[in-house]
């Protein structure tokens, strides 16, 4: 027997809400604003220096006069955050990563700068030795094995250079052991009591780091990978068990990275935990969308777009992302459209 479609359904027609732009609108559970974007960016030495990053189409390394300029343009668009990462010349590197600690590096030199300004856009530095060894490793090298607790002691001291330089938020991304309670302590007992600290608590080992690697020049560098340190990407619970350490130690926010292909654990972490929750959506995220576009595969801003969203979706209350000038853009424009 052949049943109408409202037998079928008992009459509840799911499209009814979804026929006007207006009813979508009503109904819309989900809602990405400018104030959920922080932008990531390149600093490199040199001065108006804008030098392009052939495996990320849109995005340059920034000298630093050029990176506080462009910095000054992304607050006046509402954008709250920004994360210098920074490509430090082979001069700098050596195999404990040293320079991470000196008060002149790239992103310290960039963070004095900005905050002269006095603007309203918060700085969170990446605190992990990866620009300044010799090898690319996150951390120090002895015999081939990536130890811990002195990585740890480096990554303390190039956090404390960073909160004395301005920084707002240390976001340690190396992965060692201990490191969020260690660095809590330094800065507590350094007067940096209200500097915060976002963990990278969640960040798995993954191919899709590639271009910033070549952003930054460790690709050439790094031997053997980071699956010693980083979790491994088969992983869940060794994700959540993670998180819980870092919180204990002190974390004040999370991070889960890469971003797109991680919604799972997002959201699984937004479930259980309460503290404020980030993705970054990575290199690889980003040139897989750029080179698509490029093509004419995809409609590269819906596809922008959607993906930021869909971390909003999945528990987000924030994206790291090498779009937000751009996502920022458009969100506005569409905001003045629709006043
Ligand atoms: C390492 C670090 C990585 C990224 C930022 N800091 C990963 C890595 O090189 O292993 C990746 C960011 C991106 O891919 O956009 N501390």
């Amino acid at each position: 027997m052949k049943r109408t479609v409202d037998e079928i359904t008992g009459s509840r027609r799911l499209r009814r809400l979804r026929k006007f732009s207006w009813s979508r609108r009503l109904v819309r559970e989900t809602r990405l604003h400018v104030a959920d974007l922080v932008w990531t960016l390149f600093l490199c030495e040199g001065e108006n220096q804008r030098r392009p990053i052939a495996s990320m189409p849109g995005v340059s390394c920034l000298s630093v006069d050029i990176a506080v300029e462009e910095c000054l343009k992304a607050a006046e668009l509402g954008i709250v955050a920004i994360a210098p990462f920074a490509r430090e010349p082979l001069s700098r590197k050596s195999d404990d990563g040293a320079y991470i600690a000196a008060a002149d590096n790239l992103t310290n030199r960039f963070t004095r700068a900005l905050k002269q300004h006095k603007v309203d856009i918060g700085i969170i530095t990446d605190a992990a030795l990866d620009p300044y060894t010799t090898h690319g490793h996150d951390g120090i090298c002895r015999n081939g094995i990536i130890v811990n607790d002195e990585s740890v002691e480096m990554v303390v001291r190039g956090a404390l250079a960073q909160a004395e330089a301005g920084a707002d938020i240390i976001a340690p991304s190396d992965m060692m052991d201990g490191r969020i309670g260690a660095i809590r302590d330094c800065l507590d007992i350094h007067g940096f009591q209200d500097v915060a600290i976002m963990s990278y608590a969640a960040k798995f080992a993954s191919a899709f780091y590639g271009p910033y690697r070549e952003a930054i020049g460790t690709s050439d560098l790094l031997r053997g990978d980071k699956s010693s340190y980083y979790v491994d990407h088969a992983n869940s619970n060794d994700a959540l068990r993670e998180v819980e350490q870092d919180l204990n130690e002190g974390a004040d926010m999370l991070m889960v990275k890469p971003g797109l292909l991680y919604l799972d654990i997002i959201r699984r972490i937004k479930d259980n935990f309460s503290a404020p929750l980030f993705a970054y959506q990575v290199s690889g995220e980003y040139a897989m969308l750029q080179a698509a576009s490029a093509n004419g595969w995809l409609d590269g801003e819906r596809a922008m777009m959607e993906t930021l969203l869909a971390f909003k979706r999945a528990g987000c209350d924030g994206i790291f992302t090498y779009y937000a000038i751009e996502a920022a853009k458009k969100l506005r424009a569409a905001s003045e459209a629709s006043a």
